[in-house]
């Protein structure tokens, strides 16, 4: 398994252009299933791990792929209904081809998902909103098997607690439901909105994306669509914390400040100084700041997809900070490795108090999950003296070009195959 050495204690200097956002690129790779005779085209995927298990997974059910240029089309139609959980178990979103199997072929055979170990992430609010638009579910032999013979219809799906998935698995089940369908208390992530244009190049019929209330008109069928993927807030934001970290100065291109509002507005607190435009943004800091607190919260709250890297930076401030995670019930599991790097870290329930040091040890630590990973690197790279980070797979799955990127801007750091 590949690990990465980091040579801390550089500040990182320059620009970097931000990816597309995992996020949203593998709802919308699901979408490819959805474009009946014509095809989809999407700029701005970028190249990981995830996307490319998602890619696997739509060619597996029968949906051809190819590049052009850096677009990828998707066409043709499924001739599977069935998502093995050889593929499932490696990416708990493979979950979300279920709305576009079920909307256009009637049937739709998902294994139930694995993912990062971040709690026990149950699909319950996607089964109940594909039951809700009139589909028949069963759970047998570890697979959601859903069927809708005469096709979905529209209706009033009301979630009890805001999940991105699930209101994109029925965003995309209702664009091909018969009548109108409202999803209530929808989550309001960039992704969703990204989707709903997506769909909407398609033919789809939607109003509200990115309000908590979205409403749908069923269609017959989609047709040809473009799109160009949304950049990555959470590879944004990481990079964000690493400059404010190493005390460095970075320019973020490629980027919409408006995404990141609220980790923007707790750096500033912070003392981190930062210049915002559109799709530009820049970070600088001495490495000196204060410990603020944060709380996890769907969109436009304080994202946990950041709470481990901002967790990491609070490491370093001056000053006591309260991290409480609202969203996952165990997200904290890169709490002991950042105290094997000298962290003072305590965890009361879904609360860490984390008291900022001067400096942090190296160390080698091994990542558990996706963000965990990148709190790890963006830790070691403010840590003078050599820190390991094994298990790296999980960056991979969500950080395009890191290592160049970050190397480009003075980071030392190497990829190791052990
Ligand atoms: C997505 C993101 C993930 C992010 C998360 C929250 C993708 C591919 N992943 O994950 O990076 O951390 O949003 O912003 O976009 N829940 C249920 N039942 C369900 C579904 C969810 O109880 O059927 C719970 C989850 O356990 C969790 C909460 O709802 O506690 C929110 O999860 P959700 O928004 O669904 O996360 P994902 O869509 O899986």
């Amino acid at each position: 398994m590949d690990s990465l050495k980091i040579q801390g204690g550089v500040p990182l200097i320059g620009e970097i252009a931000i990816s597309g956002a995992k996020n949203a690129a593998l709802p919308l790779l699901a979408c490819g299933l959805m474009a009946g005779t014509g095809s989809l085209r999407l700029g701005n995927v970028p190249d990981l791990a995830d996307t490319r298990l998602m890619k696997a997974l739509v060619r597996h059910l029968g949906v051809e792929w190819s590049e052009d240029g850096e677009d990828i089309i998707l066409s043709g139609e499924a001739q599977s209904y069935v998502a093995p959980y050889d593929l499932v178990s490696q990416m708990r979103a493979s979950i979300l081809v279920m709305g576009p199997l079920l909307a256009r072929y009637g049937e739709a055979q998902v294994s139930l998902p694995g993912g990062c170990a971040i709690g026990t992430r149950p699909v319950d609010l996607h089964i109940r909103a594909m039951q809700k638009m009139g589909a028949i579910v069963e759970l047998a032999d570890g697979y959601v098997q859903a069927r809708a013979p005469k096709g979905l219809s529209g209706a009033k799906i009301e979630f009890p607690l805001v999940s991105v998935g699930a209101t994109e698995n029925a965003l995309m089940a209702a664009c091909l439901a018969k009548g109108q369908t409202q999803l209530v208390n929808a989550a309001k992530e960039p992704e969703i909105i990204d989707l709903a244009a997506c769909l909407v190049s398609m033919g789809a019929k939607i109003e509200g994306a990115g309000s908590d209330v979205i409403t749908i008109e069923g269609v017959d069928s989609l047709h040809n669509g473009a799109h160009s993927v949304v950049p990555d807030r959470v590879e944004a934001g990481s990079y964000a914390i690493a400059a404010a970290m190493t005390g460095g100065a970075l320019t973020l291109t490629n980027m919409h400040s408006s995404h990141l509002e609220s980790l923007f507005e707790a750096m500033r607190q912070a003392g981190v100084s930062i210049n915002t435009q559109e799709n530009t943004a820049q970070i600088s800091s001495d490495g000196r700041y204060q410990a603020v607190d944060i709380e996890t919260q769907p969109h436009p709250g304080f994202p946990t997809d950041l709470q481990a890297q901002f967790m990491a930076m609070m490491c370093l401030a001056e000053g006591r900070s309260k991290i409480s995670e609202t969203i996952f019930e165990n997200r904290f599991m890169h709490v002991p490795e950042l105290m094997r790097m000298g962290a003072d870290i305590t965890i009361e329930g879904r609360t860490a108090l984390v008291t900022g040091k001067a400096s942090l040890l190296s160390a080698p630590v091994m990542a558990t999950d996706l963000r965990a990973s990148v709190c790890l690197v963006l830790a070691g790279l403010a840590t003078k003296g050599e820190t390991e980070v094994s298990r790296i797979y999980h960056l991979d799955r969500g950080y395009a070009d890191l290592e160049s990127k970050l190397g480009a801007c003075g980071a030392k750091l190497v990829r190791v195959a052990n």
